[in-house]
């Protein structure tokens, strides 16, 4: 039992190591054309061990002056709807698919998104092994869903590498068409039973973490978290 104990608070602490050191890297990162127009990159923020990741698209302006996720406009509103779901921010982990801001807002490209999934973005995942990811957005949505599309899935879990995948509209959807208000709400609103089965399908099926990659069967001890 005791020994059990110390296995789980290592495994704590090193989740919270990995989680810095990838964000040290993020907030000296070059290897995209983003990183020249940015102020600060936005690495992501949260406990180590949060049970629900949040992905949102990338930082708008005031992540980009803050370094912070989600924290102008469609931030509060998050924090509205994490409150329906009886989550404070201090609960889940928040991230995005590219940790710089694209200029003027625009689309991050496909090779930003390669790039910064696959150096950062996975490796949070991989560290923190959350049973449910929440994504925000159609950019986010895809990386575990492709081929799907937000309108018709908002809200339902679907089954990724090993975790439950929650599609959410993004949170400034709903601010700029008010319209999709009810829908985010009610999607948030069903959260804490998600989050209840997935607990409870993880406890039963797996002998240890999944992985950040919806198509990757290989076993955990082959996944390189540097
Ligand atoms: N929108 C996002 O997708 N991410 C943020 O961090 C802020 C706004």
């Amino acid at each position: 039992m005791v020994k059990l104990l110390m296995v789980k608070v290592s495994a704590r602490r090193l989740s919270a190591e990995i989680i810095q050191l990838i964000a040290q890297e993020v907030r000296g990162c070059t290897r995209c054309g983003l990183a020249s127009g940015r102020t600060r990159a936005v690495p992501g923020e949260g406990p180590a061990d949060a049970r629900i990741m949040l992905i949102g698209e990338g930082p708008g302006y005031h992540e980009d002056r803050q370094g912070r996720p989600f924290v102008g406009q469609s931030g509060q509103f998050l924090d509205d709807l994490l409150a329906m779901a009886g989550l404070a921010r201090a609960d889940v982990f928040i991230a995005n698919v590219v940790k710089c801001r694209p200029p003027q807002n625009r689309d991050p490209q496909p090779d930003e998104v390669a790039t910064c999934t696959e150096h950062y973005l996975y490796r949070q995942i991989e560290a923190i092994d959350p049973p449910v990811i929440v994504t925000l957005g159609r950019f986010s949505m895809s990386l575990f869903l492709p081929g799907e599309r937000i309108t018709r899935i908002h809200g339902q879990p679907r089954k990724a590498g090993g975790r439950l995948i929650v599609p959410m509209l993004h949170p400034a959807a709903a601010l700029h068409q008010p319209q999709n208000r009810p829908l985010i709400e009610a999607d948030f609103r069903g959260l804490p039973a998600i989050l209840a089965r997935a607990e409870a399908e993880q406890a039963a099926a797996r002998p240890g973490p999944a992985s950040a990659r919806p198509d990757d069967d290989r076993p955990l001890e082959q996944l390189s978290l540097f």
